[in-house]
């Protein structure tokens, strides 16, 4: 990073400490069907081996929502129009918003909110040296929980937009979608908007190849967890003793992600035993696949008013521009 571009990135930082971590895990691995929540992965190594993950060419859905963002980058510029305060969520590595940066008018501020602060801030140095004029407040949150969003000064009047692409609004599930878009609602109040990258259900083997790539780098991204869990609460997890497994659920919807104990075992987490049967398995993720209409129903239902939606030739991906109502 240049030295001229530090004191404009002000960076925050509210990411969950390690007891929520453990707490999240041990009633998740408590529970019949053994779960831990997909925010888990992206550690720095997961958000490494996610960043992997899309550029694979099994998994459209980042390449073929970037083709799409960059066709329809200046009727979004158009809609956002000039000093806004351009909020994303998720922003990880930051690339696709550069694809906005690019058009919009006179950004007033970028907030780019990510679990993994390393690689958030990482991102935002990269953000400050190519953007000059650009003032960057990264925020290491998880987004899903309460936090304060720190408007800078003297924008409190800015119009906000949220950026959320990817299709992470497919890891949720159904009462998290519609609530984390509640909130979205509410922050934006007032005449604020916000632009969604929205995975679309399509054929099943397109979608099974997305998750289960030839190079293993998906299964690397689901092992990582048990990684983390190994040396950030102490645990023996051994990788070699479980699998990787992607099915497509088709009454809901999504494509699943787990962790298959190959054996019988017991393994240690945190000082307390957990049983594996063989083929048991820890749920790791939810991908929800929505139509447009599916789409937009779940938007109006937590109080955003759908303006537009734009899809690729093939119908794989959606973004929708919605205005808070
Ligand atoms: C971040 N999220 C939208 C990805 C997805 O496709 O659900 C995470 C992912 N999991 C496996 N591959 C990618």
């Amino acid at each position: 990073m240049s030295r001229a571009a530090a004191p404009r990135v002000h960076a925050h930082d509210f990411t969950p400490d390690v007891e929520s971590f453990r707490e999240d895990v041990l009633r998740g691995l408590a529970l019949p069907q053994k779960e831990i929540p997909a925010k888990y992965f992206y550690d720095s190594r997961g958000s490494e081996l996610f960043e992997e993950i899309c550029g694979l060419e099994e998994y459209y859905p980042t390449r073929t929502e970037t083709a799409l963002l960059r066709k329809v980058a200046s009727e979004i510029a158009d809609r956002v129009g000039p000093n806004a305060v351009l909020i994303e969520y998720g922003a990880g590595a930051s690339q696709k918003v550069r694809i906005l940066l690019d058009r919009l008018e006179a950004t007033a501020a970028f907030i780019p909110i990510d679990i993994s602060g390393e690689h958030l801030l990482q991102a935002a140095k990269s953000l400050a040296a190519d953007y000059p004029r650009l003032q960057i407040v990264p925020v290491a949150a998880d987004y899903t929980e309460r936090f304060e969003l720190p408007v800078p000064s003297g924008l409190g009047s800015a119009k906000k937009v949220v950026f959320f692409p990817g299709s992470t609004i497919g890891n949720f599930s159904e009462p998290e979608a519609k609530d984390f878009l509640k909130k979205s609602a509410a922050l934006l109040a007032g005449g604020g908007e916000m632009i969604v990258g929205v995975d679309l259900k399509k054929d099943e083997r397109v979608l099974l190849d997305a998750y289960n790539d030839a190079k293993g780098v998906t299964a690397r991204f689901n092992l990582n967890l048990l990684t983390r869990i190994n040396t950030e609460i102490g645990a023996d997890f051994d990788l070699a003793a479980f699998e990787h497994h992607a099915p497509w659920n088709p009454e809901a919807g999504r494509i699943e992600m787990h962790l298959v104990s190959r054996i019988r075992q017991s393994v240690t987490v945190a000082g307390r035993q957990f049983e594996f049967a063989e083929g048991e398995s820890i749920h790791t993720e939810n991908s929800y696949k929505f139509t447009v209409g599916e789409f937009q129903d779940l938007a109006r239902s937590a109080g955003f008013d759908p303006v537009t939606v734009w899809t690729d030739d093939r119908d794989l991906f959606s973004i929708h521009y919605l205005r808070a109502a």
